[in-house]
């Protein structure tokens, strides 16, 4: 079984420590060609254009319930760009289609028409190096419920073919940073809270690296105390581990919070996509609503979140 983790994109982030210092140093392609005339005019590097973490392009689903009825249109013609270590929120209605969204990228759900690539992998092509890359966690994380933390994380260390002394040593320290105390390392998951086991389950995503998080409402259903702690924990997994995220909810503080950058999807289709604050300006300056992401959402789809989804607010179980 291979023990190689997930390999490294092809080019490097605009923002990566290892940019190249020199023309030399660019990839040739990178370099400009000195025209016929160009004479001794400097050669100025062009920077490499950074390997997209998750790219989707013109992706459709069909649903087909009742061959009587029309088949449903659940991701209508979606295209986005995600650069690596964003955090990237998906907002809509119950029924917009974030969930297919997720479960299209992570290959799930095969795709209609469009194609969808993960560090550079074409996703159909290139099936196994993608899955090796992508973490998908839902609202109601799969576990083996019986299993301890520890033995989770070590379980799904061997699926994706980590070595096992050093997938114990990255389960152990990325468990040490939940907060979950040493002693209770060993007991089973089902003995703790839902928040806790969120943790758990963004924690195995984290084995691999680097990764693309796939969180399907991760925070739903969660009190407010577990709420804002699986946040925290969302943020640091960011920026500690390499990890570039797709977070869908229906929260519209927790998508300001974490997001640099926010897709609306209404009907699967996308209605807006931008930063926060670039949402909240167009709202502002071009339909006179209060900048508000409250009032950016009312404005693409016609509708307010607090309408939408009713057990959000159910608290923990
Ligand atoms: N397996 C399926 N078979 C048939 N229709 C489906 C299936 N999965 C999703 N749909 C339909 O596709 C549309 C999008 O559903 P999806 O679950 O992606 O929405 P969502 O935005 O995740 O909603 P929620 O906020 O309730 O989680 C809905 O009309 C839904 O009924
Ligand atoms: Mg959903």
């Amino acid at each position: 079984m291979a023990t190689t983790l997930a390999p490294e994109p092809k080019t490097t982030h605009p923002t990566s420590s290892s940019q190249p210092a020199t023309v030399a140093d660019l990839e040739p392609e990178a370099r400009i060609p000195a025209g016929p005339d160009a004479g001794d005019a400097p050669v100025l590097p062009q920077p490499v254009p950074a390997t997209a973490a998750l790219l989707a392009e013109h992706v459709t689903k069909r649903f087909t319930v009742d061959r009587k009825k029309a088949p449903v249109l659940a991701i209508d013609d979606v295209s986005l760009r995600l650069e690596r270590g964003e955090i990237h929120g998906i907002l809509g209605a119950n029924g917009s289609g974030k969930s297919t969204l997720i479960r299209l990228v992570s290959g799930l759900l095969t795709l209609d028409t469009g194609k969808v690539e993960v560090f550079g992998h074409d996703l159909e092509r290139d099936e196994l190096a993608v899955k090796r890359l992508i973490n998908r966690v839902s609202v109601d994380a799969a576990f083996f419920k019986k299993l301890s933390p520890m033995e989770n994380l070590l379980f799904a260390a061997r699926l994706y073919g980590l070595d096992g002394g050093e997938a114990r040593r990255d389960a152990k320290a990325i468990l040490a940073r939940l907060g979950i105390a040493e002693n209770r390392l060993g007991r089973p998951v089902e003995q703790m809270s839902r928040g806790m086991q969120q943790k758990v389950a963004i924690a195995r995503a984290l084995l691999t690296s680097p990764t693309l998080l796939l969180l399907d409402e991760p925070t739903t259903g969660l009190d407010p105390r577990s709420k804002l702690d699986v946040q925290a924990f969302i943020e640091d997994v960011n920026a500690s581990h390499d990890a570039t995220i797709v977070l869908t909810t229906h929260d519209l503080a927790e998508a300001e919070r974490l997001c640099d950058r926010i897709t609306i999807l209404d009907g699967g289709r996308i209605v807006a996509e931008d930063t926060p604050d670039g949402l909240k300006r167009l709202v502002a300056e071009q339909y006179g609503q209060p900048p508000t992401l409250e009032a950016v959402f009312m404005t693409f789809t016609g509708r307010s979140l607090d309408e939408d989804i009713e057990e959000d607010e159910a608290g923990d179980d």
